[in-house]
């Protein structure tokens, strides 16, 4: 795949992803461990989001508003030892960011300092640009994110497609742009129709990336567990899932669990053994270092 906008081998950078705006698509996953950022960064994905939706898809959680930074935090540096090229981003969890600039900055600066990210990504719109700002005057490029936003699951009553009367439309139109004008370097449009992403897409400068927002994005992110069909229970519409890994795996796990049962794991080929005439000698000195057996109880 070439959807590189550095030269090889070299990192892209947040502000070469900004350049983007309008060219070639920007191609983006979560990823949330060494081996699956590893994997994503050597098909030459752009960036990688270390998404907070780590809290469902590996650690079991049922909404993203658990998880912790510390988590977020950990699994960043995995994913920072299996990339040499795709953009970090970390994605900062519900609690670190929303009630001041303040714990935003400092937060962010943990993501870079102790994770690794070489971006944060915030949800929310009008009433989280001056974070973003504050989060950019720190000197972390900051990619924002509206639309259905996961963290606002108890404000929407649900996971509900957003933008879809005129009212709603205006105001996320609205939304962008005051993330644009606080200094995002991009921003995620998740769950809202096609039509106002173009619309959105159209009115900003900086490149936009969908996920469940239509084909006019600048870019398209999905999340790692949806896109190879590692997942449990609902999937969204918006989802192709290219492979079925879960399917994989249970059959891997059956076939190995049949194979200890019936004894046919370990094979000859997969055990060691003694040098040749060892097992002679020691299966001689066993059996005379044996005691004599006793009267069975
Ligand atoms: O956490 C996440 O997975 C996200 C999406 C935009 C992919 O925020």
């Amino acid at each position: 795949m070439s959807h590189i906008s550095a030269p090889q081998g070299k990192k892209i950078t947040a502000p070469q992803l900004r350049a983007r705006k309008g060219g070639q698509p920007i191609v983006a996953l979560t990823a949330y461990d060494y081996p699956t950022a590893r994997l994503v960064d050597e098909a030459g994905f752009d960036f990688i989001l270390v998404g907070d939706s780590l809290a469902q898809t590996v650690l079991g959680y049922d909404s993203t508003l658990p998880i912790t930074l510390d988590e977020m935090i950990a699994a960043t540096r995995a994913v920072k030892r299996g990339v040499k090229r795709a953009l970090i981003v970390g994605d900062m969890p519900f609690g670190y960011y929303q009630d001041s600039a303040e714990r935003g900055v400092a937060s962010a600066i943990r993501f870079i300092k102790e994770g690794g990210a070489e971006a944060v990504k915030i949800e929310g719109g009008r009433k989280r640009a001056h974070i973003l700002r504050a989060i950019v005057e720190a000197e972390i490029p900051v990619m924002g994110h509206i639309g259905l936003t996961p963290q606002s699951l108890l404000q929407m009553g649900g996971y509900r497609v957003q933008g879809k009367t005129m009212e709603a439309a205006k105001e996320l139109i609205e939304d962008a742009l005051a993330l644009e004008g606080a200094g995002a370097f991009a921003v995620v449009l998740e769950g809202m129709p096609k039509e106002l992403s173009r619309i959105i897409t159209e009115r900003l400068s900086i490149p936009t990336i969908g996920i469940g927002a239509g084909v006019e994005c600048d870019g398209q992110i999905l999340v790692f567990t949806d896109l190879i069909g590692l997942t449990f229970g609902h999937t969204a519409k918006f989802v192709r899932q290219y492979a079925d890994v879960k399917t994989v795996i249970a059959s891997a796990l059956k076939q190995y669990a049949d194979d200890v049962t019936a004894r046919r794991f370990p094979a000859d080929e997969e055990s060691y053994a003694l040098p040749e005439g060892t097992i002679v000698n020691l299966e001689e000195e066993h059996s005379q270092s044996m005691p004599p057996l006793g009267p069975i109880n």
